[in-house]
């Protein structure tokens, strides 16, 4: 009796090692030994990914990311600094998912890198129209402005390139979807409904699907951005302004948030329904379901493709202004950048019901250092 409660602990202090191995910054964690090939997509470490890709907005193309130092505001300080995105920045010592993965794997394709000016439009202050540039966005696909009505676009920009055709084609690929602050900003107009913004995601990803293999699909949680937009009203001065004209970029950056059939806590709604219904989306193209949407299967599953819902919510009150742009008040910066990647890194590797639901902003916060043992989570297990 004893020896085996005495074993037990054993093994539970060796898992706890195993799990809570840390560090400060991701280039102190070691290198995970080599080791045989994944067998699937439900096996996958960090070193296995040689292709990061995204689709998404403007916090993925990395607006405003870094604070400006004037007294007021020019157009020409609207920049896409997609080099330092948190998600896909490739510059060098950039806190985002990529430069995490390069860690491991020093052959990762896809970071975008560098940065170039926003495009600016008179009516609606950033242009709608998509553009992509590919030698500073790479597999950035993510557009400033864009909806999930744009994802369709933005899926063929990535599957020209990691498609079933190109040298990509069976490359293990980590492709990161993080839409709707641009849906909710317009979610009060006529024909914008709950559903059409589910129908967009999961047909897009769908049509990913069908054209894309070997790829693990992250599903990011939108954050509730109707609250991290009156943050800096608690540091006056620090949102700048333009000079000689009253323009609120708010009126366009969220369109519906002042307006009588919207209202802040009308966005708060519609960003707790996205999250959820992202969730299903993952649910629903994960498993049997997904095999019943792509065809029959005889049991199998058809391509190496999963999907995962990545939470993505912290606390608003432990969210602190310098986090966010000082540009617009309301995108986050760099510092934000670097709890956002932390915080979505630590959780690839937690089951789903280990996820944090809501979270504690730290951007000192240590990340995860992945052993040979440890799998990048789906909701499935190997095999
Ligand atoms: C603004 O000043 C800070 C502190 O001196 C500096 O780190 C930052 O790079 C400057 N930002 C720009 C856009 O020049
Ligand atoms: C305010 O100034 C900015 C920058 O020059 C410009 O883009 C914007 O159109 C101006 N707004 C108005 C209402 O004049
Ligand atoms: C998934 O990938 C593994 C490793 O490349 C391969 O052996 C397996 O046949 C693939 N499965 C499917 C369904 O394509
Ligand atoms: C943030 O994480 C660091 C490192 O673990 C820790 O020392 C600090 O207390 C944390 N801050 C908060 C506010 O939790």
């Amino acid at each position: 009796m004893t020896r085996v409660l005495l074993f037990t602990l054993c093994i539970a202090i060796l898992f706890n090692n195993v799990f809570s191995l840390t560090a400060k910054d991701i280039s102190e964690c070691p290198p995970i030994p080599h080791h045989s090939p994944p067998i699937s997509v439900h096996d996958l470490r960090a070193d296995d990914i040689r292709v990061i890709a995204a689709l998404g907005d403007s916090v993925t193309a990395g607006l405003v990311a870094k604070n400006v130092n004037t007294t007021y505001l020019t157009n020409e300080q609207f920049v896409e600094y997609r080099g330092l995105s948190w998600l896909m920045g490739g510059d060098k010592g950039a806190a985002s998912l990529a430069n995490y993965f390069k860690n491991f794997q020093p052959d990762l394709y896809g970071s975008s890198i560098g940065d170039k000016p926003a495009r600016l439009c008179e009516e609606t202050f950033f242009c709608l129209d998509s553009r992509h540039d590919p030698s500073v966005d790479f597999l950035n696909a993510a557009q400033s402005g864009a909806t999930s009505n744009e994802l369709p676009e933005q899926v063929d920009y990535l599957t020209e390139q990691i498609g079933l055709h190109t040298e990509h084609a069976t490359s293990w690929k980590l492709i990161n979807i993080f839409i709707g602050f641009n849906d909710a900003s317009v979610s009060c107009l006529p024909g914008k409904s709950v559903e059409q913004y589910k129908a967009n995601v999961k047909n897009s990803l769908i049509q990913l699907f069908e054209r894309v293999d070997y790829a693990l699909v992250n599903i990011i949680g939108i954050m509730q951005y109707n609250d991290l937009i009156h943050i800096t009203d608690k540091v006056p001065g620090y949102k700048k302004r333009f000079q000689g004209n009253t323009t609120d970029l708010l009126n366009f950056e969220c369109y519906c948030c002042r307006h009588p059939d919207g209202g802040i806590k009308f966005i708060g709604e519609k960003v707790k329904e996205y999250n959820r219904v992202l969730s299903e989306v993952a649910e629903e193209l994960s498993g049997s379901v997904f095999n019943d949407i792509m065809g029959p299967l005889e049991g199998k599953v058809r391509k190496n493709v999963s999907v995962v819902y990545q939470p993505m919510n912290p606390i608003i009150a432990t969210v602190p202004p310098h986090s966010l742009s000082n540009v617009d008040g309301y995108h986050p910066n760099t510092v934000g950048y670097t709890y956002l990647s932390k915080a979505l890194w630590n959780q690839l590797y937690l089951p789903k019901d280990k996820k944090a639901r809501i979270d504690v902003f730290n951007a000192s916060r240590p990340v995860f250092c992945p052993t040979e043992h440890d799998r990048l989570k789906t909701y499935q297990r190997i095999l």
